[in-house]
């Protein structure tokens, strides 16, 4: 019988999963469908236990339901139980078990600029969702030092002391952040500020930056920020936010296929429907 794999977000249309996912089951021959699902936060309970019902094999979730989701789950994996957020449920004979694939995601293909994070002196930018999985990837990973700078600066301050690797961070304030930028290998930059329709605006001017740091950003559309713009004019090492992405979603994939897939194939396709949503 055909697998069920979804996605469940709100809003949920310019979801990229479908189509990379659907494409790698046709690729390696798996008889399955992914299907995005838009649910509400007040129908997310009902929405898991529906798939569980009909026995869906595996399914992602987005934004808002991140975190929600976890009380809902018969087990979760120890790193997303520490980031506090899942993104990816396996269905392993009838228990749904989630996991967090951003993180790792973001490690992984991060390896391919800076294969050792070990030792690394990193700043994250931001201290949303996706900062939290970073960096607790990160800290895990022995970077030597994590520091965050966020616009609201009590923002950096909780996830730091809400995590067992207060000894490698502090919270850093703008001032500091510009004086210090050199000390940094990798740069990290988890906010929302550049992605289109505000693609103009920078969290911070690189004028000091070292040539010889690495810096990200998680942004996708458009691919290259005014961020990495200005890093690369520095002669900084550049990725954006499609390996995060299409890690994340290979992680997914080997979870619940046994298969890690093409990440060429994957980044292919991506930048495919990048292009055809890109404003
Ligand atoms: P996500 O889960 O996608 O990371 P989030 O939890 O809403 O989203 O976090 C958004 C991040 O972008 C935060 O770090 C936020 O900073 P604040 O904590 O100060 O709100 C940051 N951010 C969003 N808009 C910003 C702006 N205009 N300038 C600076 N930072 C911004």
């Amino acid at each position: 019988m055909k697998k069920l794999y979804a996605v469940l977000g709100d809003p949920i249309s310019q979801s990229m999963s479908p189509q990379m996912h659907n494409d790698l089951f046709a690729f390696y021959g798996v008889d399955a469908a992914y299907h995005a699902f838009q649910v509400k936060t007040e129908e997310l309970s009902d929405a898991i236990k529906g798939l569980k019902a009909i026995g869906a094999s595996g399914f992602n979730v987005t934004i808002p339901h991140k975190s929600a989701i976890i009380p809902l789950l018969d087990a979760v994996d120890p790193l997303a139980l520490e980031i506090g957020a899942v993104n990816t449920v396996v269905n392993q004979d009838g228990r749904l078990i989630g996991f967090n694939t951003d993180g790792p995601g973001f490690l992984t293909g991060i390896q391919s600029e800076m294969p050792d994070i070990f030792g690394k002196r990193i700043l994250l930018i931001g201290a949303g969702g996706a900062a939290r999985a970073i960096y607790f990837t990160l800290a895990k990973a022995g970077a030597a030092r994590v520091d965050i700078y966020n616009r609201t600066q009590e923002r950096a301050k909780a996830l730091i002391d809400s995590s067992p690797y207060s000894h490698l961070s502090n919270a850093v304030s703008l001032q500091q952040v510009q004086e210090e930028l050199p000390i940094y290998d990798l740069i990290v930059q988890t906010t929302s500020v550049g992605m289109y329709p505000r693609e103009n605006e920078k969290p911070l001017t690189l004028e000091n930056l070292s040539e010889t740091s690495v810096v990200t950003d998680i942004i996708y559309n458009p691919l290259e920020t005014q961020f990495l713009a200005a890093a690369k004019k520095k002669g900084a090492r550049i990725q954006n936010g499609v390996e995060m992405f299409i890690y994340q979603g290979a992680i997914a994939f080997e979870k619940w296929t046994g298969v890690f897939p093409d990440t060429n194939r994957m980044r292919k396709n991506v930048l495919q429907q990048l292009g055809g949503t890109i404003c």
